[in-house]
């Protein structure tokens, strides 16, 4: 199967809760390689922009609220067949739903707050990925630089 690549945030429930380091290890012993990674906050605007899919929906701008108000850690993530293995990883969006072992079952406090994100699609991982880096930011496995 081809190597492929997916986006993740660590959502702000998540670092101020200190889970950074365990997600990342969860992460790593999956077998995922970080393409890139970055510490940051969202503005309300940006937050508005990244989940712009989401904007008719009820919860839209508690979201929107809840991804604005602290730092995320934002990653690009490769390996074989990585969107799908990825949300497996993670878990289902509502942690009472998610599987035992998961990241979302670990970590999450609710639907919302659900510790991580994870791309949906090959297009969505790579539209979101550029939402937050450049390609001169983006390493391959052998650590050079992306060509654009
Ligand atoms: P994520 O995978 O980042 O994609 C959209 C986010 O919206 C989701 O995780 C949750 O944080 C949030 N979300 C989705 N559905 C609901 C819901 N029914 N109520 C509140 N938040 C939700």
């Amino acid at each position: 199967m081809a190597k492929n690549r997916t986006f993740t945030m660590i959502k702000p429930c998540a670092v101020k809760n200190g889970h950074i380091g365990a997600i990342l290890a969860k992460i790593n012993e999956a077998g995922f390689r970080i393409v890139a990674m970055r510490m940051t906050r969202l503005s309300k605007s940006q937050a508005e922009a990244f989940y712009g899919v989401h904007k008719e929906r009820p919860f839209f701008n508690d979201l929107v609220g809840f991804m604005s108000s602290g730092p995320v850690v934002a990653a690009i993530l490769e390996k074989e067949n990585a969107v799908e293995d990825y949300r497996k990883l993670i878990g289902a969006t509502n942690p009472e739903n998610a599987e035992e072992g998961t990241i979302r079952k670990l970590y999450a406090e609710s639907m919302q707050n659900n510790a991580v994100h994870g791309s949906d699609s090959d297009e969505n991982a790579a539209l979101e990925g550029r939402f937050f880096f450049p390609a001169n930011e983006c390493f391959s496995v052998e650590g050079k630089e992306e060509l654009v």
